[in-house]
């Protein structure tokens, strides 16, 4: 064998090919021909059949995701299938760990498969704006059904060994190690004569419902609204039905090359690596000493607080919470404990798991409590006298090197660092909400952050499942601070003659998960309402929050009360544009001398996506976000940026700085708003024909 990634053995009568390329078995180029050059050998062997394998922790989890945006290098994934399943002798695998993409495509086209219990089985390829390249669309059908196969292929998500069995994907479940266990089986099927059975000559089994795929794209319209894979994915399982193997496969490839070469799965594509890097920090070695976080305590059990210990002790962490008063922290509980029962209802957990994760969870009213443990997080009221007289308190009661971390959302971490002896152990982590779902964890660095506090709450976050971006200290950190200059716009072009709903559907139909004001009817307009007056800023007296002001006065503080920038039917919760609103519009507008005019959908997003652009731009200046890619995961994760955009910076990127640059002086010719000034960064790298993503290096 060349190359080293592929390993070709007889075992008597057993031909095994162990693939090994570290991390995850991807199927590079390297793997792909040497898996050829097994087939090659054993063809004239004397073999009888051929077991797949991989080493390390699991099996092939995809093609190589790093050359998709290369020229091709043979052979090709299709061709390497081709030959497997074409193989004149029973070819086995045997799965562990995750097989997924490419690698459950590959699994599909050997004669027989088996899989070790803890094994999860899945096409995640949607997730990267693509579909199954290399047959899984026409083979999975085959194996498990077409609604299944649409279910997991549409969803990207992935199925246990158990339900895999069950559903005719697997053939057997291993017990045991993985090499001894899948060579027994081997043999086992040996003995039985289990001849050549090549998964593309089933036939496809008819659906229990025939309207499956009518009601999967009813229920789904809304979710992939925009997105150009989900429709192919329907078209190519609904042909597995109704064509043959061949032309499927002819299909499956048109549909594969047209999401691979657009700029979804370009965007996707960058998601994916993005994620995985945000954990990377240029000024801390990865192998940073981290301290040990055994216990946790948690100040504060409001939403923020109790979502914040629920992370904790889901993830197996003991976590006691704070709080000042015995019916504060009962109803702190109490509302864990609904939430926990809720998740059970809807079939998330189960209730032995949620039981045991309950049991992780303690209350107290004494800070004495908190001696022994390792990580305090503070959720108390957002008011910088209130957090500074808590880290005092903590400051007093914690075990030096406990790391203390507050979870305020705007604050000057730097400053509640101040309150206490030990600002080297302060660091901000700034949950969203709700803070047991949402994935982002924006960790804020304050001036005096020690670097083995960073790192362990960067893995920290992990753990408990979340996805941490290490951001510096200014109002409102990265995310905040970005969605004040987009809110902005949309108060803005309000005034200007735009109606609330014109604003929100054309957001959402450029693919925001929701529309600014629809967001702000849902969070509560009171909330915006009390941080302006925290911040000293007199009601109704700056244009951008005058509408949002009179709102709330007049009690209409969003979807809670019934009314806000819409008015909401009582039942269904639906919205619906209120001309009351549109009247106090024109009267602010004509108070403020704001003339009014017709806006433009094109303006609208323009105007909203542009402020972010040029706003994470003077984040990244500042040096607040380490790399632009940051920047996306905040905004994909926090504020329902849609991924398949990559994110407002790779977005930025994606029109080409240039006309970003030019765009914004039309702006700022159009609304005499200053605010448009391009920052110094952007006009840097056009001037230099540069990307932003340029500055996202491979740390
Ligand atoms: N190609 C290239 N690199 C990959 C990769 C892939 N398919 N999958 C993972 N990696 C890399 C990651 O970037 C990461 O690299 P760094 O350490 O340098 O950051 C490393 O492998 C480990 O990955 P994770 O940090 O994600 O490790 P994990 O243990 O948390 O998760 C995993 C492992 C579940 C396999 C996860 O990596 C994953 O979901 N991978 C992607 C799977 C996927 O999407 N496969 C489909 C590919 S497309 C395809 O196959 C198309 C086709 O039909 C032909």
């Amino acid at each position: 064998m060349q190359d080293v990634s592929v390993h070709y053995e007889l075992n008597n009568t057993l031909g095994i090919i162990r693939i090994d390329n570290p991390p995850v078995n991807a199927l590079s180029q390297a793997v792909r021909a040497g898996i050829i050059e097994a087939l090659e050998q054993a063809r004239s062997d004397s073999s009888q059949m051929l077991l797949v394998l991989c080493a390390g922790r699991t099996f092939i989890a995809g093609a190589d995701i790093t050359e998709f945006g290369k020229t091709p290098q043979p052979p090709s994934l299709p061709d390497v299938i081709a030959a497997l399943e074409g193989f004149p002798k029973p070819v086995v695998a045997a799965l562990h760990g995750t097989a997924l993409g490419g690698g459950l495509e590959l699994a599909m086209a050997c004669h027989y498969r088996a899989a070790l219990p803890d094994t999860r089985l899945g096409l995640p390829e949607v997730k990267l704006g693509l579909l199954p390249g290399a047959g899984g669309t026409q083979r999975l059908p085959r194996l498990v059904g077409p609604e299944l196969a649409l279910e997991m292929i549409s969803s990207g998500a992935p199925i246990t060994a158990n339900k895999a069995l069950e559903a005719g994907l697997i053939d057997q479940i291993l017990e045991g190690e993985l090499e001894p266990a899948a060579i027994r089986w081997a043999l086992t099927l040996l003995a039985d004569s289990a001849p050549v059975r090549p998964t593309g000559e089933r036939p496809v089994a008819a659906p229990a419902d025939t309207d499956f795929l009518a009601r999967h794209l009813k229920q789904n319209a809304r979710k992939h609204r925009g997105q150009l894979a989900p429709g192919y994915i329907a078209e190519l399982v609904e042909l597995a039905q109704n064509a043959s193997l061949e032309e499927g496969l002819k299909r499956e490839r048109e549909c594969f090359l047209a999401c691979k070469n657009s700029p979804q799965s370009a965007a996707l594509r960058h998601v994916f690596f993005a994620e995985r890097a945000t954990g990377k920090l240029p000024d801390i070695p990865a192998d940073t000493p981290l301290r040990p976080i055994k216990r946790v305590a948690v100040i504060g059990a409001g939403t923020m607080g109790g979502g914040i210990a629920m992370c904790f002790a889901s993830a197996g962490i003991p976590v006691i919470l704070v709080e000042t008063a015995q019916d504060y922290l009962d109803n702190g509980l109490d509302k864990i404990r609904q939430n926990y029962a809720n998740s059970v209802k809807r079939g998330r957990f189960s209730a032995e798991a949620v039981a045991g994760w309950l049991d992780n969870i303690s209350g107290t009213l004494d800070y004495a409590d908190l001696a022994e443990v390792d990580l305090v997080i503070e959720a108390v009221f957002e008011n910088m006298a209130v957090k500074k007289e808590v880290f005092g308190k903590l400051d007093a009661a914690c075990k030096p090197g406990c790391i203390l971390a507050t979870n305020t959302s705007y604050l000057d971490v730097n400053a509640i660092a101040a309150a206490t002896r030990r600002p080297a152990d302060v660091i901000g982590a700034h949950f969203f909400s709700p803070a047991n779902v949402m994935k982002l964890l924006e960790v804020v660095r304050a001036e005096k952050t020690a670097a083995d506090v960073v790192q362990t709450f960067m893995k920290l976050a992990r753990t408990i499942g979340k996805i941490p971006v290490a951001v510096g200290v200014c109002h409102g950190f990265v995310g905040n601070r970005m969605l004040r200059a987009y809110a902005r716009q949309a108060q803005l072009l309000l005034l200007e003659g735009a109606t609330p709903s014109q604003v929100d559907k054309a957001m959402e139909n450029w693919g925001m998960a929701m529309g600014p004001l629809a967001v702000g009817d849902l969070a509560g307009l009171d909330i915006g309402y009390r941080s302006r007056r925290d911040q000293g800023i007199e009601p109704r007296s700056v244009l951008e929050s005058a509408l949002a002001d009179t709102l709330v006065d007049m009690d209409r503080l969003g979807q809670k009360s019934g009314a806000g920038y819409y008015r909401y039917d009582p039942e269904t919760r639906a919205r619906q544009a209120d001309p009351e609103v549109d009247k106090l519009l024109r009267d602010i507008a004509d108070e403020w001398q704001v003339p009014q005019r017709e806006i433009g959908d094109e303006e609208i997003v323009d105007r909203l996506i542009l402020a972010l652009v040029n706003e994470g731009a003077a984040i990244l200046q500042e040096g607040i976000a380490a790399r632009p890619s940051d920047v996306d995961i905040v905004y994909i994760n926090g504020y329902g940026f849609p991924s398949w955009r990559g994110g407002p910076m790779f977005y930025a990127d994606s029109l080409g700085l240039d006309t970003v640059v030019a765009r914004l002086r039309e702006l700022r010719e159009l609304t005499g708003d200053d605010g448009w000034e391009p920052a110094p960064l952007l006009l840097e790298l056009a001037a230099a024909g540069n990307s932003l993503a340029s500055l996202n290096g491979r740390v």
